[in-house]
């Protein structure tokens, strides 16, 4: 089956199983898995900020992110497309006994204009905002990216207003390869930054917050009290250090064929998509004849996987495990589907 539900449906290649295999480990609860301080003090570094800490998921990466910035009964802005919002169960009233403020962005891109408008005043019934999250790329707006300049105007206004910026960077790599943008430009407008490396770059596991050291020292602490301490974690960390210096480079490969799909499907009368909305390795389109069902069994009978994102809409994700000749069968169901 050519799997394109997700980029997080990757094995670890050979190169990556020997890598796992001769890693450094120790207990990282008692921070002794050399491996693991090698990744965390790799990716600050590559992001220019002063600390990581590994977690299990980007989820937990999100929340402790979440967490550290806020008391409870904050408010958190936040677009309508969020992961945050919609995919990760509530944890942030369940966790921080927070609410979410979710704004009506541009696919997934929410702007100052925006922004400003629901900070908060300071009456005693107002919820305070305490934090503006961001998602780049925005999976549910179809992988958009953030120009960087909008990304600064955001943050200063956070600086303004005495707000802390989060930001869930799970698809942070293809977000920099689609816009040209250094990984350090994201890390000068951001307070924390959770990244997953379980996505497209194709580790097996794990996920970093990175921030400030202080910060990053009370999300340890929050880290362990959700159960996310991990003791040989070196294993995994090795996993993701393979990912990131073999695999990110072949992310614009994946965006590549994104485009060709979108191509394929704008030029199908059975489905709608605007091809230019495809930034990165996310497709999402509309099934305008047939239903939702009956495109995912057809596109199965054709030896491909999609999955339904809600309403008329189906997903499809490309990887780095997705080759041309794939593509080609996934290209020729597009056209084949007649929608009866
Ligand atoms: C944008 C975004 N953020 C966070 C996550 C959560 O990552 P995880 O599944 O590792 O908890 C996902 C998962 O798909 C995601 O798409």
């Amino acid at each position: 089956m050519i799997d394109l539900r997700s980029d997080t449906v990757t094995c670890p290649t050979d190169g990556m199983w020997n890598a796992m295999h001769k890693a450094a480990v120790g207990d990282d609860v008692f921070g002794e898995d050399l491996g693991l301080i090698a990744l965390e003090e790799k990716v600050a570094d590559l992001f220019g900020m002063e600390k990581g800490v590994f977690v299990p998921s980007g989820t937990m990466g999100n929340q402790i992110g979440l967490k550290v910035h806020t008391q409870p009964a904050d408010e958190v802005i936040i677009d309508e497309n969020a992961h945050i919002f919609h995919s990760e169960g509530a944890a942030a009233g369940l966790i921080s006994g927070i609410q979410l403020r979710p704004l009506s962005g541009d696919r997934g891109v929410l702007n100052t204009t925006l922004v400003r408008s629901a900070i908060r005043n300071r009456n005693d019934w107002d919820p305070r905002t305490r934090v503006v999250a961001l998602e780049n790329s925005s999976n549910k707006g179809g992988g958009t990216c953030y120009p960087i300049h909008v990304m600064r105007e955001l943050y200063q206004l956070t600086r303004e207003r005495e707000l802390a910026l989060h930001l869930d960077g799970a698809r942070i790599w293809n977000a920099a390869v689609a816009t040209g943008t250094e990984l350090r430009e994201y890390g000068a407008v951001c307070d924390t930054i959770s990244v997953c490396f379980s996505k497209g770059l194709g580790a097996p596991v794990g996920s970093m917050l990175l921030g400030k050291e202080k910060v990053i020292k009370k999300a340890r602490r929050f880290r362990k009290i959700l159960g996310g301490g991990m003791r040989q974690a070196g294993m995994l960390a090795a996993a993701a250090s393979y990912a990131l210096d073999h695999h990110f480079e072949k992310l614009e490969e994946d965006h590549r064929k994104a485009k060709k799909l979108a191509e394929a499907v704008a030029g199908s009368t059975c489905f709608h998509i605007d091809p230019d909305h495809v930034e990165t390795n996310i497709v999402l389109f509309r099934v305008t004849r047939g239903t939702v069902d009956e495109a995912l069994a057809w596109f199965e009978s054709q030896d491909v996987a999609m999955i339904p994102f809600g309403g008329d809409t189906i997903r499809a994700t490309f990887h780095f495990q997705i080759s041309d000749q794939e593509l080609e069968t996934a290209l020729r169901a597009v056209d084949s589907y007649k929608g009866e």
